[in-house]
């Protein structure tokens, strides 16, 4: 046998023996993805955290999501198998800007994308995520004006769907903000049969180039439900394992092979093992924090 499939066997066992569950973001390797009992985008993973009765949750995603699904559930053990996997978008603010912000704009709701630390979370009025971005928006009935953080591109694509004053922080992430509209226009060209398909944190002027901007989970829907044969997919290239094993006959085409987050990649099968046989590393979150975080979540899921 193998050294990959004894890793897999001894997940199974270990996942058994703790009654854990591992979570698995559309973004994580092959082989990580595999051995998931759910794969998600950031929504699913966070709504599948608050259902599970298992005692340990196996994280496979960014630090950002773990720390969610431990803000959710204060008494499970919620692991994330190799801690150095970061995101650099949550990176760009820090708790003091959103105090900064809120002093600024008294009164304005503050949506924080959920690609963010706890403590950001919990400076928040609500979170969204790529998936629910314009429901959240819309969500603000009374408002005329609301403060996005902390992805400038997840904010002007929200503004574009309401007529409410959408001010937003300068951060974005480096995977999708380095798509450039040439790039797109270029591989168009070599694939004018393909529908092109984008995540709403690629650049305003990318988005015109679309015919669907959706979430990566909203994305392996879409393939799988059109009648269509060709797509350009926008975003970090790991969406193309799921995508391609659920749509054999299908040309799925990267729009740039160079969308590469390697913070998601950082997971390997060993770090999932040693994960579950040592109970660490452990996403814990102080519990004022976190209790204020919760609110946040909670409005977005209520949604
Ligand atoms: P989704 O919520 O669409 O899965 O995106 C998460 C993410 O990190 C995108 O870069
Ligand atoms: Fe963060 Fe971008 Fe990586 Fe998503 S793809 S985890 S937003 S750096």
């Amino acid at each position: 046998m193998n050294e990959k499939q004894d890793l897999k066997n001894a997940i199974a066992e270990l996942k058994e023996a703790r009654k854990a569950i591992i979570l698995a973001h559309n973004y994580q390797p092959a082989e990580i993805q595999e051995i998931a009992d759910l794969t998600g985008d950031s929504l699913e993973l966070s709504r599948r955290a608050t259902e599970t009765d298992a005692r340990v949750i196996v994280f496979c995603g960014v630090h950002f999501m773990a720390e969610t699904a431990a803000i959710l559930n204060p008494d499970k053990t919620v692991l994330l198998p190799n801690v150095q996997a970061g995101c650099a978008m949550a990176d760009m603010i820090k708790a003091q800007d959103v105090r900064g912000v809120a002093e600024a704009h008294p009164g304005v709701p503050i949506i924080t994308y959920v690609n963010s630390t706890a403590e950001v979370k919990a400076e928040s009025t609500t979170c969204c995520t790529s998936a629910n971005v314009n429901q959240v928006v819309a969500s603000f009935a009374q408002a005329d004006t609301l403060y996005m953080i902390p992805d400038q591109n997840l904010a002007l694509y929200a503004a574009r769907h309401t007529s409410k004053q959408i001010l937003y922080w300068k951060g974005y992430c480096p995977v999708h903000h380095s798509l450039r509209a040439d790039t797109v226009l270029k591989r168009k060209a070599q694939h004018p049969e393909a529908l092109f398909l984008a995540h709403p944190e690629c650049r305003p002027e990318v988005l015109d180039l679309a015919d669907v901007v959706t979430s990566t989970s909203g994305m392996l829907r879409y393939v799988r439900e059109s009648d269509h044969h060709t797509f350009l997919i926008g975003t970090e290239v790991g969406i193309l394992h799921p995508m391609r094993r659920d749509n054999p006959d299908k040309t799925l085409i990267p729009v740039s092979e160079e969308m590469v987050c390697l913070d998601m990649k950082k997971t390997s099968l060993a770090d999932v093992r040693q994960s579950l046989e040592t109970l660490t590393p452990r996403i814990e979150v102080p519990e004022p924090i976190r209790l204020k975080a919760l609110q946040a979540v909670e409005r977005m899921l209520a949604i």
